[in-house]
């Protein structure tokens, strides 16, 4: 049984993955093309400014001028902020919030690993801010999945051994990432996308502590 389950956020614990998602179609949109959720799993997990050098590739569009890249990726953030501004607790994935307190109270520390730099506006949102036991975020790291420095983070921070944690993820970027640091990884999502984790669980309604006995 793991000492620590760190949780990646958008897309794992709350359903942010469709704003971002939204945010970045519509972005796509003015620049003159459409953008699939096919090319969105590309995205996930991936940080701001790297998604949009994957979206303006999908776009075939070459952009130099680092100022105007910025001025897109604020542009995307903004739309995405606006999204999310309005989110209550009912956002909360389908047992998530039960499953975060079974770990608790089977003594499992529990930590959020996201990329991320909205992290706490949406935890304070769902108002779940206060039961995890650390927050790392894309405002603490720099370097994104899936480079494992997120978790490795986290880890450090809960003072757990990496190969003591499990990591729930909903990215193929995570699920590498997760790997790298020598952790277990349960992908939250499709089987087929996501066939690299450990385990795969569609949701996490019903789940006890067993899912992460390995
Ligand atoms: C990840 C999302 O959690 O955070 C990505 O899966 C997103 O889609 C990344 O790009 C960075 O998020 P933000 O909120 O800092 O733009
Ligand atoms: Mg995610």
């Amino acid at each position: 049984r793991p000492k620590a389950c760190i949780f990646d956020l958008d897309g794992v614990i709350v359903d942010t993955a469709k704003y971002h998602y939204l945010a970045w179609k519509r972005l796509a949109k003015e620049l003159g093309f459409e953008f699939t959720e096919k090319d969105n799993e590309r995205l996930k997990g991936v940080s701001r400014m790297e998604s949009l050098e994957i979206l303006l590739s999908v776009g075939g569009i070459k952009i130099e001028d680092q100022k105007l890249k910025e001025q897109l990726s604020d542009k995307k953030n903004n739309w995405y902020v606006e999204y999310i501004s309005q989110m209550t607790k009912d956002e909360i994935l389908p047992g998530v919030e039960e499953f975060l307190r079974k770990l608790k109270n089977a003594g499992i520390k529990i930590a959020i690993g996201s990329a991320s730099k909205n992290t706490m506006t949406i935890l304070r949102r769902i108002e779940l801010v206060d039961l995890f036991d650390s927050i790392i975020d894309g405002t603490k790291i720099t370097k994104a999945k899936p480079d494992p420095e997120v978790f490795l983070k986290a880890a450090e921070e809960l003072n757990v051994d990496p190969k003591d944690c499990c990591v729930f993820e909903d990215a193929v970027a995570g699920i590498e990432a997760a790997k790298r640091a020598g952790m277990k990884v349960i992908g939250v999502g499709d089987h087929e996308i996501l066939k690299d984790a450990d385990r795969v669980i569609t949701s996490f309604v019903g789940h006890g502590i067993e899912l992460v006995e390995f």
